[in-house]
């Protein structure tokens, strides 16, 4: 059974563990977690879930951003973030989704499942419309937002600029 699960301060060792087998920063995706002591994560927890219930920009720049993990069979695999808006900052580069599949898994399907399941939250969030910036070299994340239904708009040597209807 694959399904999401929203970020909440309960979480435990089983994301705490997958977190530390994935990049500090992969391709601009930005694992905090790892290298953090268990305390440390629980912190981060709560700080994360303040961040998902803000409603407008904080500290000038920072937007609402919820974080969910994929589970499959009860084991976490990987994790995304859906951003409620976008600045100029992030239409630039990060857009309304990031996401993320823990190296053991990879290559099974995930990543897109994973990517489809957040444009629905990201449909509930109220983007009709989610921008995914993508290092041009990424073709696993590119086949995925394609495998979504994405369309490019813009490309340049380092990044990819595509754009999915969160409406499926
Ligand atoms: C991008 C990422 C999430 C993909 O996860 P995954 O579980 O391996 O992806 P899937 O198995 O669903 O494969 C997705 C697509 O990539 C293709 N793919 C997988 N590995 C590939 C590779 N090494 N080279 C080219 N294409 C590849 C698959 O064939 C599939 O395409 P299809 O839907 O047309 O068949 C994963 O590589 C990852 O976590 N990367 C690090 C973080 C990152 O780059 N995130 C995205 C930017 S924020």
């Amino acid at each position: 059974m694959i399904e999401l699960k929203k970020l909440s301060t309960d979480d435990g060792h089983d994301i705490y563990d997958m977190l530390q087998t994935m990049p500090k920063n992969e391709n601009g995706l930005i694992n905090n977690v790892n290298g953090m002591t268990y305390d440390e994560y629980k912190e981060w927890l709560l700080k994360k879930q303040q961040e998902s219930e803000q409603t407008g920009l904080v500290d000038g720049w920072k937007v609402p951003s919820a974080t969910y993990w994929l589970y499959v069979d009860a084991v976490p695999v990987g994790f995304g973030n859906v951003r409620s808006f976008l600045t100029d900052a992030l239409k630039k580069a990060g857009g309304n989704i990031g996401y993320g599949i823990a190296p053991l898994y990879r290559g099974k399907g995930y990543g897109s499942e994973l990517l489809h399941l957040l444009l629905q939250k990201a449909h509930e969030a109220g983007v009709d419309k989610a921008l995914l910036t993508i290092h041009a070299d990424n073709l696993p994340s590119l086949a995925a937002a394609m495998a979504n239904g994405g369309v490019i708009t813009e490309k340049t040597d380092e990044r990819i600029w595509v754009w999915i209807d969160t409406c499926q």
